[in-house]
């Protein structure tokens, strides 16, 4: 399956390095094109992978065509090609919906794709907005390709801003979550790096045991307070801070700036 990227910034090289680590093609199935030449040859040399000096000889190689140029830039890129509809195309663009993709491709062969940044440690939480006029194989395709970075879910399209919230934008608020635990360490004399790599692993683990086990997080957190014992007492105070409203609080946040920004 030959795959093609037009743009090769952070995000698509993300998806290539999954796609070869987990031989799901070979370098030479690959080609890619940047906006500026400089770039496109460093990469090459860097990576020993063919670039292309245009975004219509990537369409022309390729299968399947993986579109990571910025929003902004969607339009400007897909108005100067011609693209069969034969191939598969997977626009990661945050925030520029199918229905937009639609002005420039036949609704039978795109798919609205949102990966995130741990797709950079092959542990993305990949949405695939549904379209069913796209066949199952196109489908399951899609779902390899992103499975090659992490996991993938199907969402309905208006689910996504939901999404954007719970694995988007995420990772900045475990961010906040882990730095503020290591620092709470730090305070008692532990050194910011170790504090940081404790607390990170933490995170890492209790994400791991949440998804491998039946228990609802609640009863996770029953499992590790003991009676009378140390936890507790941080699940009590957390409470008593409003944790919880804080977070549902920020997450209304982000569903209201999201609507503000596309105009809901
Ligand atoms: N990064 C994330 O965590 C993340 C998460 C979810 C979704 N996304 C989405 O992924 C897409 C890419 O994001 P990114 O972070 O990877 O951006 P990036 O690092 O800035 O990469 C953008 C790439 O597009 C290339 N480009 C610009 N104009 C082009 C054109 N006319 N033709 C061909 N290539 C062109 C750039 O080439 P030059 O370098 O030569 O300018 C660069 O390779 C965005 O739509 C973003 O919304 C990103």
């Amino acid at each position: 399956m030959n795959i093609g990227f037009i743009g090769f910034g952070n995000m698509a090289q993300a998806i290539a390095r999954g796609l070869l680590t987990n031989k799901i093609i070979t370098k030479d199935e690959l080609l890619f094109s940047t906006h500026r030449k400089e770039t496109r040859e460093k990469i090459e040399n860097a990576w020993k992978v063919k670039g292309a000096d245009g975004n219509q000889k990537v369409v022309d190689h390729s299968d399947v065509i993986i579109l990571a140029v910025k929003p902004h830039q969607i339009e400007n890129v897909l108005g100067q090609l011609t693209i069969p509809e034969s191939k598969l195309i997977l626009s990661v663009a945050a925030g520029y919906p199918t229905q937009k993709l639609f002005q420039f491709l036949s609704p039978k062969q795109v798919l609205r794709v949102m990966p995130n940044l741990n797709a950079q440690v092959g542990a993305s939480m990949t949405a695939i907005a549904e379209n069913t006029a796209v066949s199952k194989k196109d489908t399951d395709t899609a779902d390899r390709i992103f499975k090659a970075v992490g996991e993938t879910v199907f969402l309905p399209e208006n689910q996504l801003s939901i999404f954007i919230g719970l694995a988007g934008s995420s990772p900045a608020l475990i961010f906040m979550f882990i730095d503020t635990l290591a620092r709470s360490a730090v305070k008692y004399g532990m050194p910011k790096d170790k504090a940081v790599k404790i607390a990170s692993q933490a995170v890492l683990g209790s994400g791991k045991t949440a998804l491998n086990s039946d228990a609802s997080p609640w009863d996770l957190i029953d499992q590790v307070s003991s009676p009378g014992g140390i936890t507790v007492e941080a699940v009590l105070s957390l409470l008593q801070s409003d944790f919880s409203n804080a977070v549902v609080t920020s997450f209304d946040k982000m569903i209201e700036k999201d609507n503000d920004m596309s105009g809901k």
